[in-house]
């Protein structure tokens, strides 16, 4: 007998391809996720991969056969983990497929702003080429202060890239001991406003929890330098949006790129939407080609390694 797996939202067909060039599993795409249709086909299945869609406890009571959740990605507060943590599901993930993607948008993000790529572009597309030196403020990277808040999987992938560029790198993650951060060759903070006071550049890594939600608001960023830039690729909510944008009109800060946000689909009347000192991506930070098909081979690999009782410890979450 055949595990049969439901392929929620549509994943890399390398991915796709483990499952159907294996003898043990068959597969359906589910490409409406809306409720009902979940609670109408998922029941049939052993297990699931997942993208964006909630799966949550008026779904997930009537699965009483799914024993794991493949998630594409690494974050899982889509996933209902009291239920599943009750009912012996498992949730896994692609702990070794996005770092570096993500950890290469944010140079992409602190260098387009740095240089500010995008008033560049409009003004010669406005045919104004002979701009003069000071119109348009520019920086370097060189010898420039960066804070990395949240040292793990990413964090670690961005803290080289960092130092490619001469820069100092601070970072704050009270979960990381000294000797590790020093072994990357960063310089630990032990409280994040110390950080943030010397930050030339600041990046987010840290999951949206209780303790993150709202963590970069007003009051925070008015301590930052005038020239700082703040990225978050990490999730919405650890930015106050609305804050941000009055920190940005009054020039608390020179520049912010996002790409998360606390409502995704980000909405039509999100005031940054206006604002041109922030650059904005779709939650993309993976979708680079090499990384949605490193992240597909995860999502089933996983889901492979789970039957056959070898799933590497990383990928599965303490629940
Ligand atoms: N934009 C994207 O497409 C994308 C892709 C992958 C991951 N992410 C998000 O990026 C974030 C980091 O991912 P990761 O794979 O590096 O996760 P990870 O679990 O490997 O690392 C998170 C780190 O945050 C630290 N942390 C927890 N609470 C903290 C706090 N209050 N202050 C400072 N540090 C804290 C933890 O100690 C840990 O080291 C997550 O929020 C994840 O959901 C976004």
């Amino acid at each position: 007998m055949k595990y049969k797996i439901a392929v929620i939202e549509e994943i890399h067909k390398d991915g796709l391809e483990l499952l159907e060039n294996h003898p043990d599993y068959e597969y359906e795409l589910i490409t409406d996720v809306s409720e009902t249709n979940l609670i109408n086909k998922l029941p049939d299945f052993d297990a699931c991969t997942l993208r964006v869609s909630n799966l949550d406890e008026k779904i997930l009571k009537h699965c009483s056969k799914l024993k794991a959740i493949s998630r594409h990605g690494v974050g899982f507060d889509n996933v209902d983990l009291n239920y599943i943590k009750k009912n012996n599901i498992s949730l896994l993930i692609t702990a070794t497929a996005n770092a570096v993607a993500v950890a290469e948008h944010v140079i992409s993000m602190f260098l387009s702003l740095s240089k500010s790529i995008s008033k560049y572009d409009e003004e010669v597309r406005k045919g104004n080429f002979k701009l003069n030196a000071d119109k348009i403020q520019t920086f370097e990277l060189l010898n420039k202060n960066i804070l990395i808040a949240g040292f793990g999987r990413i964090g670690k992938k961005l803290i080289s890239r960092c130092l490619a560029f001469d820069t100092n790198v601070y970072v704050y993650d009270p979960y990381v001991d000294e000797k590790i951060i020093k072994k990357f060759g960063g310089i630990k903070v032990d409280k994040i406003e110390d950080g943030l006071k010397k930050a030339d550049y600041v990046s987010l890594h840290m999951p949206l929890t209780n303790e993150t939600k709202n963590l970069i608001n007003y009051s925070v960023l008015k301590t930052m330098k005038k020239n700082s830039i703040i990225i978050n690729t990490a999730r919405g909510g650890i930015i106050n949006e609305l804050e941000l944008e009055k920190a940005l009109n009054e020039g608390l800060i020179f520049g912010a790129a996002l790409d998360v946000f606390s409502k995704e689909p980000v909405e039509k009347d999100n005031p940054l939407l206006k604002n041109k000192k922030v650059i904005l991506s779709p939650h993309s930070a993976t979708f680079t080609d090499e990384c949605t098909s490193r992240m597909g081979i995860e999502t089933t690999k996983n889901i492979i390694d789970f039957f056959e009782n070898k799933i590497d410890k990383s990928m599965l979450v303490k629940l």
